[in-house]
């Protein structure tokens, strides 16, 4: 299920239909031979995967004490898997997430094209390779790789890309291909949406152990869309809110552990996660991203007992109240001595878990984030909230009561939000969604 765990095929590049200039070499090889005096055309087929460095070359590092190390030289493969990387993925320590809209003269083979191109770089990219010229030092090249990512590791990144309500319109002649539970988020309670944080016809979620490898996946995304799409909004992630197998629960800004009990095991992810709703998006998801301020200063000045009684859980070992170990199952009937419940029936716990809402679940793979200072020189910072699941009105269900009842809304405003399909990984050979256009 983690695919961050297999290796990828060190060969070739991959063929695809188009761009020719979408091959590449890898980052750390380039560096390694007669950078500035290689052609790119040479170069293409020469393979050499960032995987093929020797194992003395390889840094490591642990995200906490006790947490597995993390091997920057891992690449995640991209094409032929059953759902494309970055959900089911080992969550990695750093995200840049994105949202485009399709320029107005954008037309359904603009669109096509840029599927295509982006299939191309991102098959490269993940790979710890550059894409399209290569020649970083010749003063006369425009174009090609932007170059940020030289001589760094792969850094297990995985690039997923999405597709918005607005991609399934007459105006692309793609309708009767829309994924039957996409439809624009309604508006809930606690929404407090910003335009400039609001929707897009396109999402890319970059995620990598190095944030550098991160941006730059995006960035030449970003450049490669020219004029058919423009970047809508933009969240720089770091310290993944979420646990994958063998990782330690990180911890969200608000300082708790966050993602304890989430999907896991493949018979969840099949249940919860994956849908084939219509032929062509089988093994697709639904993705939401959200994000979410915290007001911190009011947080921070909060007693440590009502922290606890906000979100239902201890703040060091993050165990459910009444219960001593982080992944003990809460007893939402519990009481004390006065009759009064252990967990309050309003802890963002007991809102949001499973028992209390006919067994469903979402899969969470959220990134905090940080903006700095606000104009009146407050902490500036939340949660990227981003999730799956095999349909969004799970996530409307929830956001609506919590968006209600939940102790944490004294804390958060939700600013951001987005809704996309999430398309099943491309082949070899093909592109994402090339079901689409044919
Ligand atoms: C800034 C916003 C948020 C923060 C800081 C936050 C934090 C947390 C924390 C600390 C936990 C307990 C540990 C765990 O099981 O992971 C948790 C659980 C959970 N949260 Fe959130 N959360 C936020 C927003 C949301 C939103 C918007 C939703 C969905 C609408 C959501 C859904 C859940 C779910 C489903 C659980 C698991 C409950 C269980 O099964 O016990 N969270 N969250």
């Amino acid at each position: 299920m983690t695919e961050q765990s297999a290796q990828p095929d060190p060969a070739e590049p991959v063929a695809l239909t188009e761009p020719p200039s979408d091959k590449g070499v890898s980052r750390r090889r380039f560096f390694g031979t007669a950078a500035g005096t290689a052609v790119a055309g040479a170069l293409v087929g020469a393979g050499g995967t960032a995987a093929a460095l020797s194992a003395e070359t390889r840094p490591t590092v642990a995200t906490a004490a006790g947490d597995v190390d993390i091997d920057l030289n891992q690449a995640v493969p991209y094409f032929d898997q059953p759902h494309q990387a970055g959900i089911s993925t080992t969550p990695q320590r750093h995200a840049v997430y994105a949202t485009f809209t399709l320029a107005d003269a954008a037309t359904k083979t603009d669109l096509q094209t840029l599927l295509a191109r982006w299939t191309a770089a991102i098959g490269q990219l993940t790979q710890g390779k550059t894409i399209g010229q290569v020649e970083p030092v010749r003063p006369d090249a425009v174009g090609g790789d932007t170059g940020e990512a030289y001589g760094l590791f792969p850094a297990s990144l995985t690039v997923t890309v999405g597709l918005g309500p607005g991609v399934f319109t007459d105006r692309f002649g793609l309708a009767s291909f829309r994924p039957k539970a996409l439809a624009e988020l309604p508006r809930m309670p606690g929404d407090f949406l910003e335009p400039g944080l609001t929707g897009g016809d396109l999402s890319v979620q970059a995620c990598a152990d190095d944030p550098q490898v991160a941006y730059h996946a995006v960035h030449n995304l970003a450049r490669m869309a020219a004029t058919v799409a423009q970047t809508h909004w933009m969240v720089l992630g770091f310290g993944r809110a979420s646990a994958g197998p063998g990782q330690q629960t990180p911890r969200n800004l608000m300082g708790f552990k966050d993602g304890t009990r989430n999907v896991t095991g493949d018979a969840e992810f099949d249940r919860f996660v994956w849908t084939d709703d219509g032929d062509w998006f089988a093994g697709g998801t639904y993705q939401i991203a959200r994000k979410i301020r915290i007001t911190m200063e009011t947080w921070d000045v909060d007693r440590i007992s009502d922290q606890q009684n906000v979100f239902g859980r201890t703040k060091d070992e993050g165990a459910p109240l009444g219960a001593k170990a982080e992944h003990d199952t809460p007893d939402f009937a519990a009481t004390d001595g006065d009759g009064k419940p252990v967990i309050s029936p309003y802890s963002h716990m007991a809102m949001a878990a499973p028992e209390n809402n006919n067994g469903t679940k979402i899969l969470r793979r959220a990134y905090n984030y940080t903006d700095g200072l606000n104009s009146q020189g407050l902490l500036d910072a939340g949660l990227m909230f981003i999730a799956y699941m095999n349909d969004p009105q799970h996530f409307v269900d929830l956001q609506s009561k919590l968006g209600k009842f939940d102790l944490l809304n004294e804390y958060i405003r939700h600013i951001g939000s987005a809704v996309f399909a999430i398309p099943p990984a491309p082949k070899t050979g093909s592109y994402l969604a090339q079901a689409l256009f044919e």
